[in-house]
């Protein structure tokens, strides 16, 4: 057996969360593989609508057990209020066993928080617009070898280690001016840790691996977007991990040999939130109405989405990175209404055409050279099959597979979960 990996071809947000819950009934495990509660996955059923953070997509599938794997970094806060908001709404899945942390998962402190904040304010406009959830302060300790673990919280000297690793951050918070009251943060992060030791603890290296022996089937759910990636993304203007399907094996444990099916996500268009280039970006009319249409307003921190049309260099470099398999395109319905969409097909850059993505694109803006496609004018929202799409959308589909090189395997017309059509079986 082999781990299927879906994850994000642009800047997040594609809809990662929606996929994995109809895709899920079909796996035994879903694997959380990297980033932290800067993510908002949303799923949507029986007129219900849910936000996860941190948990696995997965989790309203009454047989899949899902993981939090060691690439991950946690906050304990707001996991506690993940939980206590499904429990509000019936779910429980601590209870039902179907829920698991992985001990080498690092933990997000209250003070990496106000690392991250500080760091931000210092940078002025240049800021990478952070979600402020202390998640780049976090993988700094990772990879400086000072981070506090979730296997950690059970030894005794939890606390010794937990003020060590503080006052090193408060000193550090001292160069940039006055350190904000954390009192009350810190007692929640304190009654959290407690809490999170009643979650089950497992190394995931080993339970993913024994899962794939016993002939088991696990899909690994990225969060962020290739181009967030922290080597390949638009860097500095990128989160702190590795979002592509790499980072399932270094977030998991799993071999490079051991991954299957690559599921690539993105948009029938582009969203970015937060700072940082955005080639195709429409900061006009066109851009409003796909933020109005897509309803393209951030599922964490409730900021506008940045929107633009799809960029097809920056999606060939997305699917390259990725290995991807098979293609999902979301938010089709968003351009129901359209009499001509477009396609970003190739750059003009530093005086040339290009159809890759360059090195710097901070300083040196790439122009998108954009190709125009009929309108398909018809509400998808309704259809189920892929008989009902329309032909101008299934010429935009063959047009994006010729390009892309890869299958477009799904298509989604809604947030709705039934909302979802498979096109090739
Ligand atoms: P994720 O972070 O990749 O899981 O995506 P988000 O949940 O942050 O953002 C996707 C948003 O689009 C959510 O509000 C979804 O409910 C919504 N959504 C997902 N698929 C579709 C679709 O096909 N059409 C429409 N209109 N909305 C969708
Ligand atoms: P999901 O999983 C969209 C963006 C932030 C910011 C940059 C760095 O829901 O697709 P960070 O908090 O990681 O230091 O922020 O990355 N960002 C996301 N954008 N979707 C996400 O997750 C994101 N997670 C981080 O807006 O530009
Ligand atoms: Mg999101």
């Amino acid at each position: 057996m082999q781990v299927d990996v879906l994850l994000g071809l642009q800047w997040g947000d594609e809809g990662k969360g929606k996929i994995v819950d109809v895709l899920c009934p079909q796996y035994d495990l879903i694997a959380r593989f990297q980033g932290g509660p800067n993510a908002g996955h949303t799923l949507e059923f029986d007129n219900k609508k849910f936000v996860l953070n941190t948990i696995p997509s997965g989790i309203f599938n009454p047989k899949t057990l899902n993981l939090i794997g060691n690439g991950v970094v946690i906050d304990p806060i707001i996991i506690k209020r993940e939980l206590d908001n499904l429990r509000a709404a019936g779910f429980d899945p601590v209870g039902a066993g179907k829920l698991v942390l992985a001990r080498k998962a690092h933990l997000i402190l209250p003070t990496h928080q106000l690392l991250d904040a500080a760091s931000e304010s210092k940078m002025g406009s240049s800021k990478i617009g952070s979600t402020l959830k202390g998640i780049g302060p976090t993988y700094m300790d990772k990879t400086g070898r000072n981070g506090l673990r979730v296997g950690d919280t059970t030894l005794p000297d939890f606390k010794e280690r937990y003020e060590k690793l503080k006052e090193k951050h408060l000193n550090i918070l001292a160069h940039y001016g006055e350190i904000p009251d954390f009192k009350e943060r810190e007692e929640a992060f304190l009654a959290a840790i407690e809490f999170i030791k009643t979650i089950p603890h497992v190394d995931s290296e080993h339970l993913v691996n024994q899962y794939l022996k016993d002939g088991k089937k696990v899909l690994a759910e990225g969060a962020q977007g290739t181009l967030l990636d922290i080597d390949f993304g638009s860097y500095p203007f990128v989160t702190s991990s590795n979002t592509t399907t790499a980072g399932a094996c270094t977030g998991l444990g799993i071999a490079p040999n051991k991954i299957g099916k690559v599921f690539g996500i993105f948009k029938a268009y582009c969203t970015r939130v937060g700072g940082g280039p955005f080639p195709t970006e429409l900061e006009d009319e066109t851009g409003e109405k796909l933020r109005q249409l897509g309803h393209e307003f951030g599922a964490t921190t409730g900021r506008a989405r940045r929107t633009g049309w799809i960029d097809l260099p920056a999606l060939k470099y997305a699917i390259m990175l990725n290995g991807v398999t098979e293609l999902i395109m979301m938010k089709a319905d968003v351009l129901d209404t359209f009499d001509k969409i477009y396609a970003c097909t190739h750059y003009k850059y530093d005086g040339e055409v290009i159809d890759y993505m360059p090195y710097d694109i901070n300083t040196i803006k790439p122009e998108p050279i954009l190709e125009e496609l009929e309108g398909w004018k018809q509400d998808l929202t309704g259809i189920r099959n892929p008989e009902e799409v329309p032909t101008a959308l299934k010429n935009y589909i063959a047009y994006l597979e010729k390009i892309l090189e890869v299958p477009i395997r799904f298509l989604s017309v809604g947030p709705d979960r039934t909302q979802t059509i498979e096109l090739h079986a």
